[in-house]
């Protein structure tokens, strides 16, 4: 079903204001409905309090909303469990509940793409450095499409975890992870995928994959800034190490020992973004009201739109394949001899258009790519319109042309 634009825009405030923005930057973080924001709200004013530990009545409307928003969170990815959802800040502190929770010997491997963000790559080479694990990267094909032959050869049962980005922020390239997770499953490795890009843009079934551990983030969702979460099947979480701990995190403590907390509550330490779990919540209600495979089809569309008309641009060069219908719903792209900062400055000054320029923290593809400037990035969710595309083809037609002549 095609999306009615006008009616999801009526619900973003910003989208409402004097000289909306064209908002084109929601790979680093989407806007608000005001369904959200009134859910943040109801938790400031209603019952301020905190979850789970206090046993009057407000203590209990926080509990009740928490827990209801944790499993209005597992049921949208379809876990098992509520108590396989642990809320974090983000995806990067969600991949850090695993990386600095795993119990890895010397010479054990995890092997992740050539093109991780730096929050599923920095984590293992720190392990790297301090427990002398393996980091293997699995090479991409020349079109940037996942290399399947190349990842079979990798797998030994020396991998022990397969961590690799679900759909990628750098070119919107979703690797095929039911095959990944098959594999690696039959040599023994667990896998967890990055989900900050996929979670917001696709169905994401936890059951039918059989990952070992999601992560993503509320942010890119629809949801308050500063809330993700981590996933991770019962007994694998359970054999996780907790490295926040302190209140919430024990049931018992005495001066020489302490008993830890049953799952979530031995990952969750200390008081919690309680508004902002219940904001996810509400912004998992809205993506589930409008369809996960209705926001997959138009931001497709919006894509395939966006790639054909600048197709003609001189000098210009898509990250990644160059088939929009592989790309999801970002347009990542260099224009020869030109600063990708100086055309989204330029994009937003002229038109208002709101992108991303750089490197988009996945600096390790560019620097091996030789490319130090970046890329200048589009990408659209349910708010954008074929009108916004046709204003970003012929404002960045300008842009060029701008540069070309000056
Ligand atoms: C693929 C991917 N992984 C991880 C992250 C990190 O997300 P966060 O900053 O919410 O932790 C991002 C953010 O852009 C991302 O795109």
């Amino acid at each position: 079903m095609a999306l009615n634009t006008d009616k999801i825009r009526a619900d973003f405030p910003i989208l409402n204001s004097g000289k909306p923005p064209v908002y084109f930057d929601n790979a680093c973080m989407t806007l608000r409905p005001q369904q959200v924001i009134d859910k943040i709200c109801e938790y400031y004013v209603e019952y301020p309090g905190c979850a789970g530990r206090s046993l009057h009545s407000m203590a209990r409307m926080v509990t009740e909303n928490y827990n209801g928003a944790r499993e209005n969170v597992q049921h949208f990815f379809n876990a098992g469990d509520s108590s396989e959802i642990i809320f974090t800040r983000n995806t990067t502190e969600a991949i850090n509940v695993v990386s600095r929770g795993m119990n890895f010997k010397k010479d054990d491997v995890v092997l992740t793409t050539d093109r991780e963000h730096n929050s599923n790559l920095v984590p293992w080479l720190v392990r790297s450095e301090r427990d002398g694990i393996k980091h293997k990267v699995v090479e991409s094909n020349v079109d940037n499409t996942f290399d399947m032959a190349r990842f079979e050869d990798m797998m030994t049962r020396d991998v022990k975890l397969v961590s690799m980005v679900h759909t990628s922020n750098l070119d919107g390239y979703t690797i095929p992870a039911e095959k990944i997770i098959k594999i690696a499953h039959d040599y023994g490795a667990l896998v967890m995928l990055d989900g900050a890009q996929s979670a917001p843009h696709k169905k994401i079934d936890i059951k039918k994959l059989d990952v070992d551990f999601f992560a993503c983030s509320g942010h890119k969702m629809l949801g308050p800034s500063g809330i993700g979460m981590l996933y991770g099947k019962k007994e694998l979480l359970s054999d996780l190490n907790p490295h926040n701990v302190g209140g919430d995190t024990v049931i018992d403590t005495t001066y020489s020992g302490y008993k830890l907390s049953g799952l979530p509550e031995r990952f969750e330490a200390g008081l919690q973004d309680y508004a902002g779990a219940i904001g996810f919540s509400a912004a998992v209600d809205y993506v589930r009201g409008i369809g996960i495979d209705n926001i997959s089809r138009h931001e497709l569309n919006l894509n395939k739109l966006m790639t054909l008309g600048i197709k003609d641009i001189s000098g210009l060069d898509i990250i990644g394949p160059g088939d929009a219908s592989l790309r999801g719903g970002i347009l990542s792209f260099s224009v020869e001899g030109i600063s990708p900062h100086d055309i989204v400055m330029l994009l937003d000054q002229s038109s208002s258009i709101m992108m991303r320029s750089g490197a988009h923290c996945v600096h390790s593809w560019f620097n091996a790519h030789k490319l130090p400037n970046g890329s200048a990035r589009a990408s659209v969710y349910i708010y954008n319109t074929k009108d916004e595309v046709k204003v970003f083809i012929e404002a960045l037609g300008k842009v060029v042309d701008f540069f070309r002549k000056n």
